[in-house]
């Protein structure tokens, strides 16, 4: 028979599939390492419905997502506003070459008017990483006879070659060997690691999250990011702010980088900049710097990406970004974080599991103090021994999404940390309820001093569902 004739599945059949048929297609078709984990934590649940912060599952049962696509959903799952703008693209072509696009020209100028400083140069792709890889490539034509480029252990740019080779994580890194030549890692927050490198004078550029998320929601000194942007001027590296996890409102400015007024060359975008709906990743840089990489024609097609622009993905972006302005995101984000990180650090404050709860606006990670090895050995005879050393903070959220249908997450580079990165459009009933949750696990199951209990509950839920 030949491949043509096969019977293929439409979107119908898709869309009616049993969570065991689509753990089947993803076992042998995607990943069955997925699969393994995703069932372990009970996150394969189907969803099949979703508004704002809330999503329900195929039984008709409500969900909180305090996950928000790791920073992706700001203005909430399926924003009326962006899917309305999606559609009033209508007939005109989505992409076509062979013309200049005015929704990319509207756009690009909106960001231009948003972003701080003299930022206006605006590359459009389809991912963060993509954003990223744009990033690096533009600072190494603007910077010629300087290679090098800095970045900080425990960071996260995405996975893609270049966007890894900046990336702190050796366990993303490591089967990859050898990423691309000449990009050295620094300690993140630390400006004499940074300066010491930087005075050699070999570096096109330097690249950094204001906050780190994947890292665990890592949040440097105060002042080190505007120190950060003086030490790159003094040694001419073009200062690579990445704020596609931080950006549109998430950290209570629009921008994290305006928290403490630094003006970047390029800065990354992804994330939120599509609504939540349309995939977009983007950068948008000084014009100075990109002049000096792209200006003319013989320059111009040097960076270029086929659905970068596209009318879809840029009439979902304009509106979103009126929309995060208008709505007051921004200042929401601000006022709701405050409050939920204060009532979180009380927390804190009465349960020593809780290592730390940090965070800015509405991006706020709780760290967890690790049981001891030797604890966790004795209860599960050494079977889940590696998953609840390497994933502690994965039970924690298991008990989250079972019990309270609280959606969270751990963050991918320390899976000790619980992210709480909430819709920005979040209500107050909903912070409460999942500090209420958290509190509750904590207390009923003897997190306080003794943390065996909730293990073994976690442990058990688990299996119930293997
Ligand atoms: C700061 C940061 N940069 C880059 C990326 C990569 O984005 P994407 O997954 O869209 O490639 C992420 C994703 O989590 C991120 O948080």
């Amino acid at each position: 028979m030949s491949n043509s004739n096969k019977k293929l599945l439409d979107i119908d059949a898709a869309l009616q599939m049993e969570r065991e048929d689509i753990r089947h297609y993803y076992r042998r078709y995607i990943n069955s390492g997925l699969v393994d984990m995703m069932s372990l934590m009970d996150f394969d649940k189907q969803f099949v419905k979703a508004q704002g912060e809330k999503v329900w599952d195929a039984e008709g049962r409500e969900y909180l997502d305090f996950l928000g696509g790791y920073g992706a959903l700001n203005l909430g799952h399926n924003p009326p506003v962006v899917q309305k703008a999606v559609e009033q693209v209508g007939e005109r072509p989505n992409i076509l070459q062979a013309s200049l696009n005015p929704l990319a020209a509207a756009f690009a100028y909106n960001l231009a008017q948003v972003t701080p400083g003299d930022l206006e140069k605006v590359f459009f792709g389809n991912s963060g990483t993509e954003a990223v890889e744009g990033a690096l490539k533009l600072a190494r034509a603007a910077n010629p006879g300087r290679s090098k480029i800095l970045y900080c252990k425990n960071s996260f740019h995405g996975k893609s070659f270049g966007s890894l080779s900046v990336t702190g994580r050796e366990k993303y890194r490591q089967p990859f060997l050898p990423l691309l030549p000449d990009c050295d890692a620094v300690e993140f927050g630390n400006l004499e690691d940074l300066e010491m490198k930087l005075s050699r004078n070999d570096v096109a550029a330097f690249i950094v999250e204001p906050i780190q998320g994947e890292g665990g929601v890592i949040v440097p000194p105060e002042g080190y990011l505007a120190e950060v942007r003086q030490l790159c001027d003094r040694y001419k590296a073009i200062l690579i702010v990445d704020e596609i996890q931080t950006g549109f409102g998430r950290t209570g400015r629009l921008f994290a980088c305006e928290h403490e007024e630094v003006v970047p060359d390029i800065m990354c975008l992804a994330k939120s900049l599509g609504g939540g709906v349309m995939p977009i990743g983007a950068y948008i840089a000084r014009p100075h710097i990109w002049n000096r990489a792209y200006k003319g024609i013989d320059k111009y097609a040097l960076h270029t990406s086929t659905f970068g622009g596209n009318s879809l993905a840029m009439a979902a972006g304009i509106v979103a970004l009126q929309q995060i302005i208008t709505e007051k995101l921004t200042e929401q984000a601000e006022e709701k974080g405050n409050y939920f990180l204060a009532i979180l650090q009380q927390l804190q404050d009465e349960y020593d599991i809780i290592k730390e709860v940090r965070g800015k606006g509405l991006l706020i990670g709780m760290e967890f103090n690790q049981p001891a090895t030797g604890v966790l050995n004795k209860l599960t005879g050494g079977k889940l021994n590696k998953l609840a050393v390497e994933y502690f903070g994965s039970l924690v959220a298991s008990e989250l999404l079972d019990k309270y249908q609280i959606i969270t997450a751990y963050t991918l580079n320390n899976p000790n940390v619980i992210r709480l990165e909430p819709p920005l459009i979040v209500t107050q009933v909903s912070l409460d309820k999942a500090t209420l949750a958290v509190e509750e696990i904590l207390r009923d199951q003897g997190f306080k001093g003794v943390v065996f209990n909730s293990i073994r509950t976690a442990i058990s839920n688990v299996s119930l569902h293997r």
